[in-house]
């Protein structure tokens, strides 16, 4: 494992600027800031908050998946004691924009009682607000919706197949490269095979939970979001208000995965109904309704077609995927993308289709395409090595991209050979032989090993923060970043500290509101680099600023050095050509009499970079299953994962989100699948009785190594990202040790013991 990485200077920050370092915050195993905070039960989160005159919302979730609502019993559930209103599309106050409008390509629709209309089991069809969670509920039932149901279409059968131009966040839906016929008919070796993918659901820890009130005509909201500031702007358009007009406060999120990146119909009827009962209102989601109206992955099929020549190099790689999206709606897991960037072919094609179905509308779930695609992709790559008799480590090797194959580009950086390297030598790889069915542990089980490989783009977003340097020598970084058990306040913090050329301790990290500047969004593995690029720039900016006040200052020793002769650290300025002479950030200030200086910066990804170079954090996974020979029981025993994804800012904490992300992957492999009543469209296991996550005993031992990698492009401060990349490449490395344990190839998850008995 990497423990601390060098400090390097960023070469933009140093040009002309005072120089500040990452280094000796940044890099070193930190355990959380927040840590305390939650274990006591002292953070608080959104339905903590209860203030005073608040009210209580429950929402009554569509028990069919397609139809119209025909009856409510209004007058039953306010004949209810404690209840103070009842919520129908009847008398549901005006929204200033159309729930079912697309501002732009990315935006969903949302439900938010437009009409009798039912698009999907577990919509939102009313709202009752009482003045206790009983009462609420109580009234709830009493409502007893009546329905005019139709067939529910929940298959690829019964549902429309439609083109699409776009799958996922406005991805083409077709790539093509070469002639992939021609390089299937001239291989030596080829595979084709169909895999299908179930409907997971988010079910964070904590559920989607609001607390609205209204003061005149400003909004006030607690509630847990990955985008704080940005999503003033989008609840301000549906109450045509200000985005200013908005406060959310959102300081600790119980995990989000994507489902709490954008507005949801149950928030927006939070909100109204504070609004129509002039009291604040709460809402917490039961279990059962994260299943539906809060996004979740879409189930897919797809099809693998790969040619080889005999020795082994690909000739022709062909992902389609025909991914379920809802009726209403168009958001697409977009797995096929997973097959751009990984292998070299010179012949491709990844290209999607929807599929329409009465579910409710899915959305970005944590690895959204990568960990589906490369679900199918890994495992038929290991097809393809079995077909051309190769040691599957070996068959990637020989398919290796020295440069993007979507692109032609050259990589930012990418040490996937070293994670292969590293992740085999830790699990012992060598010896492994061909066959399946040649390993058994001591009570007779078998035994199979496999692998898979990992990938997941380091894109950037935009953030802003704001940096400040204190008459006695502390600092206050502002950002309204998003804490969502990540880490990110405990990484940020220490880039922040950085920033300033201060020590961790003497700095005080204010995030969680959006009144704080735009932080942007904790999505797409960015939140790190976006973020922590603001905040180092902020930094810097401030250190500027002071640097220029000592330069100036004959009574300073830094008198007569350039901004640039200037290096921050230990919250003193050094000259950088005789560091002995320096001065506390107190003493400039004081003598200048100044409270306070304040820098600015911003994050974002350079347009140069981003256009000449293509940039993925990378990685390996082996994984050792064990099979009961007679009952087909399955357990997988180890997992070994190694990463290279930049700057590691935090070793501690970027390893528990890589082993993080590999449990989910056992959960994808062998446990997660949303089963929908055909008759109904319900979810039938929607709650963790019926709906499976890995738990402990079905991690036995799962590592995650950190591979050292410097990365010149992606941002000044090299950092990549490692939220989403440790479920992609999981997957198929276990699906691939299950073939090898038992012979048996298993191309639908999550992978079943009667799938094993055959
Ligand atoms: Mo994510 S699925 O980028 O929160």
């Amino acid at each position: 494992m990497t423990d601390m990485i060098e400090p390097v200077s960023p070469d933009t920050l140093a040009n002309g600027s005072a120089h500040v370092r990452l280094g000796s915050n940044a890099g070193q195993p930190l355990t959380r800031a927040d840590g305390r905070l939650k274990v006591t039960g002292r953070a608080t989160f959104a339905a903590d908050n209860r203030p005073d005159g608040m009210l209580y919302a429950v929402y009554v979730s569509a028990t069919i998946a397609r139809g119209r609502v025909t009856h409510l019993d209004v007058d039953a559930a306010k004949a209810h004691p404690g209840v103070v209103e009842v919520m129908t599309p009847a008398n549901r106050p005006p929204l200033a924009r159309d729930p079912d409008a697309k501002p732009h390509p990315f935006a969903l629709k949302v439900d938010a009682l437009q009409n009798d209309r039912v698009r999907y089991a577990g919509q939102p069809i009313a709202l009752v607000i009482a003045e206790t969670l009983e009462a609420a509920a109580e009234g709830a039932v009493l409502l007893a919706p009546a329905y005019a149901a139709e067939p529910a279409r929940m298959d690829e059968a019964t549902g429309e197949i439609f083109a699409t131009e776009i799958a996922g966040f406005g991805n083409p839906a077709l790539f093509e490269k070469g002639d992939v016929e021609a390089g299937l008919a001239a291989a030596a070796r080829r595979v084709e095979a169909r895999y299908t993918t179930p409907a997971q659901y988010h079910n964070a820890m904590e559920p989607h939970a609001i607390v609205a009130a209204w003061e005149g005509d400003r909004l006030i909201l607690d509630m847990p979001t990955q985008a704080p500031a940005l999503s003033t702007a989008e609840f301000a358009s549906f109450f045509g208000i200000p985005p200013q007009n908005v406060l959310v406060r959102s300081p600790f999120i119980g995990g989000g995965f994507g489902s709490k990146a954008f507005a949801t119909g149950p928030y927006l009827l939070a909100m109204l109904a504070a609004r129509m009962v002039g009291r604040p209102v709460k809402m917490v989601h039961r279990r059962d309704q994260q299943f539906g109206p809060v996004g979740h992955r879409g189930a897919t099929r797809q099809t693998l077609r790969l040619g080889a020549a005999a020795d082994g190099r690909l000739t022709a790689l062909d992902h389609t995927a025909l991914s379920t999206t809802s009726s209403f709606d168009d958001f697409l897991e977009p797995a096929a993308n997973a097959s751009h960037n990984m292998y070299a072919s010179p012949a491709m094609r990844m290209a999607h289709q929807g599929l329409r179905n009465d579910v409710g509308t899915p959305g970005a779930m944590r690895a959204p395409g990568e960990a589906t695609g490369s679900a199918a992709l890994e495992c038929a790559m290991d097809e393809a090595a079995e077909a051309c008799g190769m040691d599957p480590l070996a068959f990637r090797l020989a398919n290796y991209a020295e440069t993007d194959p979507q692109t032609g580009r050259p990589f930012s950086s990418k040490a996937l050979r070293e994670c292969y390297t590293a992740a085999a030598e830790r699990f012992g790889w060598s010896g492994r032989p061909l066959a399946p069915r040649q390993m058994r542990d001591d009570e007779g089980r078998l035994v199979g090993w496999g692998m898979g490989s990992a990938l997941f783009p380091c894109p950037m977003f935009e953030a802003e923060a704001r940096a400040t340097i204190h008459a006695d020598g502390t600092g206050t970084v502002e950002i309204s970043a998003s804490e969502m058990g990540q880490g990110a306040l405990t990484a940020l913090a220490q880039i922040a500290a950085d920033g300033l050329g201060i020590d961790g301790d003497r700095l005080d990290f204010r995030s969680g509101d959006s009144s704080l500047p735009n932080g942007g969004i904790a999505g797409g593995s960015g939140h790190t680099a976006t973020a922590g690029s603001a905040i180092f720039t902020a930094g810097a900016d401030a250190v500027r600023r002071l640097a220029e006040i000592a330069v100036a200052d004959e009574a300073s020793p830094l008198f007569g050095a350039s901004n640039s002769g200037v290096e921050a650290r230990g919250g003193r300025l050094h000259r950088v050509d005789d560091p002995s002479r320096s001065e506390t950030y107190a003493a400039i200030l004081s003598r200048a009499g100044l409270s306070s200086v304040t820098g600015e910066g911003k994050g974002a990804r350079d347009p140069a970079a981003a256009e000449s170079r293509a940039m993925f954090s990378h990685g390996a996974v082996f994984a050792e299953v064990t099979v009961d020979p007679d009952l087909a029981q399955i357990r997988v025993t180890r997992l070994v994962g190694a990463f290279a994804a930049g700057r590691i800012v935090n070793p501690r904490l970027a390893t528990s989100q890589l082993t993080g992300g590999m449990i989910w992957g056992i959960g994808f492999a062998l446990h997660e699948e949303t089963v929908y009543d055909p008759r109904t469209g319900r979810p039938m296991n929607a709650d963790f009785a019926g709906y499976h996550v890995p738990v402990n005993a079905d991690v036995p031992s799962v590592e995650a190594l950190l591979v050292e990698e410097t990365d010149r492009h992606v941002n000044a401060l090299g950092i990549k990202g490692v939220g989403e990349i440790g479920i992609t490449g999981t997957v198929g490395a276990i699906a691939n040790a299950l073939w090898h344990a038992t012979g048996v190839r298993v191309r639908d998850f999550p992978v079943k013991m009667e799938t094993l008995l055959g």
